[in-house]
Parts: structure tokens; C-alpha cells; sequence
């Protein structure tokens, strides 16, 4: 199958099961932390791109919360119909992530939360690349990739979904490449699945 086809059946399927996600993996303690840092990391006011925001739960809302410029991007039109709703100060995006247009060093961060995991894993080089041009000098990535190499297409919460990750060393190859300093990088296991990813943390050049 083609990457758009593997982006539509992605796309297609949090359509359908947009409030089982929330419901079965909306608290993650996990997420909760790397939140917690990224707050930590950004001046006052600053402007967040959100990839993969789902319904803008927790990640929009929490940066809301904290006056900071909130723009989300997501694939599927179910979840951005409900983080507009849950997170009406934000702003919302119907977008690939690997497509939409931003202008350059318009963004003091990035965030992707199990997001960039749904993206086929020869588009990732491409996709940080364009997320460096994006940030600001400084600016902070914090982002979850997978642990281990490989592509998955199978029933996921009832509905057919694709994940796609590559090597965690070859990820931190394309961060560092991409112009980025890499903070942090570390394997961690999830608090409600059964599930490690390789969480980023890095700073433009
Ligand atoms: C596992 S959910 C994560 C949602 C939220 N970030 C969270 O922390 O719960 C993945 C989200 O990424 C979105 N997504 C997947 N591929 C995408 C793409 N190529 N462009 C934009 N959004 C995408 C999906 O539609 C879905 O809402």
C-alpha cells in the first residue's frame, strides 16, 4: 500500500473511534511528565504547534491553561471538530502534518504526542526537517517515536490503524541532522499500555 493509503486508514479510523481513544488512553502518567517539562521549558506567551493533537486533550488544553498560543494540527476531522470544542482559546488545524504549511520560525515549540508513530516511517526525515524550520533559534521539540524498528496494520480499538517506526538510534540520527541539540532521549515504558517509546527532547540550533 501507498503512504496516502496508510495516512487515510489513519486518518479515517480516529474518525471513528476519536472518543474510545480518549476514553481508554486519555490519562497517561507518562504524557502527564513530558507535559509537565515542556511547560517548564517555554517563555511566557509562547506559541506551541501541537501535531497529532487528537481532541486537544490533555496537551492543548493544559498549554492553554498556561496563556500560552496553542495551534493544533491533526489528520482526522473527528478529533479537530472535538478539540475545538474542548479548547475553544486554541486554534485547530485540518491537516497532515506532513503536508500543512507553516511559515518558518513561527514557533518557540513543537510537541507531538504518540503522533509522529502514525506517520510512515520513510516521511519521518522529511518531517523533522520541516518541524526545525518551523521553531524558532532555541526552539523546543518534544516528541514520542517508537522503540523498535518497523510497520503495523491490524484492528487497533475495533477499527483497521498503521503505526510506523524506525530504529530509536536512527531517530536521534535524523534529530541531530535536522539542526537540533538533543536534550534528553529516553526509552519509557507506558503507565496504561503495554507499550515503550522513544521520547525526545531537543532544541534547535
Ligand atoms: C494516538 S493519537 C494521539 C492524540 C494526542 N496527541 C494524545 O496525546 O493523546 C494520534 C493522533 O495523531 C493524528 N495523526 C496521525 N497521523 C497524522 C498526520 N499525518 N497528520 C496529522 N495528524 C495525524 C491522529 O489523527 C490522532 O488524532
Amino acid at each position: 500500500m501507498k503512504n496516502d493509503d496508510m495516512k487515510t486508514i489513519v486518518a479515517d479510523g480516529y474518525d471513528r473511534i476519536a472518543d474510545d481513544y480518549l476514553g481508554r488512553f486519555g490519562q497517561s502518567s507518562v504524557r502527564d511528565a513530558k507535559l509537565a517539562e515542556v511547560l517548564e521549558k517555554l517563555p511566557a506567551s509562547a506559541m506551541v504547534l501541537d501535531l497529532g493533537c487528537g481532541a486537544g486533550e490533555p496537551a492543548a488544553r493544559e498549554l492553554v491553561a498556561h496563556d500560552f498560543q496553542v495551534t493544533g494540527v491533526d489528520a482526522s476531522l473527528g478529533q479537530i471538530m472535538r478539540a475545538r470544542q474542548n479548547v475553544p482559546k486554541a486554534n485547530f488545524v485540518h491537516a497532515d502534518m506532513t503536508a500543512v504549511q507553516f511559515p518558518a520560525e513561527g514557533f518557540d515549540a513543537v510537541t507531538a504526542f504518540y503522533s509522529i508513530t502514525h506517520v510512515p516511517r520513510n516521511e519521518h526525515e522529511a518531517l523533522i526537517r520541516r518541524i526545525a524550520t518551523w521553531l524558532r533559534p532555541n526552539g523546543v521539540l518534544v516528541a514520542s517515536f517508537g522503540s523498535s524498528e518497523g510497520d503495523w496494520l491490524g484492528q487497533w480499538l475495533g477499527t483497521p490503524m498503521f503505526f510506523s517506526h524506525l530504529d530509536p538510534d536512527e531517530t536521534k540520527r535524523l534529530v541531530n541532522d535536522a539542526g537540533f541539540r538533543l536534550e534528553q532521549a529516553e526509552l519509557l515504558k507506558q503507565d496504561n499500555e503495554d507499550a515503550t517509546f522513544l521520547w525526545i527532547a531537543a532544541r534547535k540550533s
